[in-house]
């Protein structure tokens, strides 16, 4: 179901960073005009560079500037006639968005707007510090953005799917644990996991659909509800052996985030917020501005948790064989490492 800006020109802001890079792949896939703003310089130019460029390959048009240079923005949206907004800026650069907000304002182009959210429902959850400053930052830009009559769509799309650890802003960028798991509390408060891939796509399915106008979109796909202890009991499944379980504390998050070592401590307070206080299942999906994604696209399955772990494994073997390539060219007398994991993969999809 769409409204009069199906197809329209889509800007990305943030595309070279983790969840940005997912939800530019989905805008391309999806056939869509992708527009993507690159900031001149950053600390991680190499890889940002090569991200940029594959974006470009595959058709998308890069953009330079910075996303809180107002001028530039109206500037740019007019001049590229960009009816659809994107922001994937990271925890450091939230209120970057204020004069993006004021700038998709003054240009009047823009039909829909995705903040930087793809986590939890600021508005309800209330982790600790320094979580907490985070979540007030997209609140403030939550409310420019209503008070301008700015139309908009928060995606709230809870975890990413990986192993939860409660110190690495991109678990999903690690393999899940090999020596011992670390469960939060009695492991027993569920979550939902989701592939980025399917941030991207579903993200993408909601920029013109006139049911997520001014609302909050949660996926919560049914597949891939699980606990700590259901989480390693699957990743024990596909190792083929068991790893010995050490508690981790509320205390022992609640200290960690009051270390306050950024990013790692806004980890540990999402952390406590999801595995102690059950932040994603705490409330029902009914408020006049929210819905729920499983329910508006029934037909179009989310990936597996089960799967996803299957990658863990494929990308296991790969490090595996690549040690092993290398340990042959290094020595013929010396024996390739014998492989971490035998593994066995289904593949499954829910909808
Ligand atoms: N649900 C989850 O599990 C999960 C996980 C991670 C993040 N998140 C959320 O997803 C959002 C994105 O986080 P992330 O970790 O993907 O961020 P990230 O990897 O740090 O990427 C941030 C992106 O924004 C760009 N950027 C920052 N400031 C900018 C500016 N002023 N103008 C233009 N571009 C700018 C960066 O450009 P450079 O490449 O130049 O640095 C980069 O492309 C956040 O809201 C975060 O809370 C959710």
């Amino acid at each position: 179901m769409t409204v009069s800006v199906a197809n329209g020109r889509v800007l990305i802001v943030g595309a070279t960073g983790f969840i940005g890079r997912f939800v530019a792949d989905a805008s391309l896939d999806a056939g869509r005009p992708t527009y993507v703003l690159v900031r001149p310089s950053s600390g991680n130019q190499y890889s940002k560079d090569k991200v940029a460029k594959a974006l470009r390959d595959r058709g998308a048009i890069l953009l330079n500037g910075l996303a809180n240079d107002k001028e530039l923005m109206v500037k740019l949206l007019k001049e590229h006639q960009i009816e659809i907004v994107i922001s994937a800026l990271g925890g450091a650069t939230i209120l970057d968005q204020l004069s993006l907000v004021e700038a998709i304002h003054s240009a009047g182009t823009v039909k829909r707007f995705l903040p930087s959210e793809f986590g939890h429902d600021v508005d309800r959850a209330d982790p600790v510090e320094p979580g907490l400053t985070m979540y007030k930052e997209k609140r403030q830009v939550r409310r420019l953005i209503e008070k301008l009559e700015i139309p908009y769509t928060y995606i709230c799309c809870n975890s990413i799917a990986s192993w939860p650890y409660h110190n690495n802003r991109h678990p999903s960028e690690v393999i899940p644990p090999l020596d011992h798991f670390e469960i939060y509390g009695d492991g027993s408060v569920k979550a939902y996991f989701v592939a980025g891939t399917d941030i991207g796509k579903f993200t993408m399915k909601t920029v013109d659909d006139i049911r997520t106008l001014n609302k909050s979109v949660h996926f919560r796909p049914a597949c891939n509800f699980y606990n700590m202890n259901e989480l390693a009991a699957l990743w024990e499944r596909k190792i083929r052996r068991t790893l010995p379980r050490v508690t981790v504390t509320e205390e022992d998050l609640l200290s960690a985030a009051a270390e306050n070592i950024i990013p790692q401590s806004v980890v540990a307070s999402f952390t406590h917020d999801i595995f102690i206080k059950g932040c994603q299942i705490n409330f029902p999906i009914e408020g006049p501005n929210e819905t729920e994604a499983c329910s508006l696209y029934p037909n179009e399955p989310f990936r597996t948790l089960d799967d996803c772990f299957n990658d863990f494994v494929a990308k296991m073997k790969d490090e595996n064989m690549k040690q092993s390539d290398e340990n042959t060219k290094q020595s013929n007398e010396i024996p390739p490492p014998k492989p971490v994991v035998e593994a066995f993969a289904i593949t499954a999809t829910c909808a």
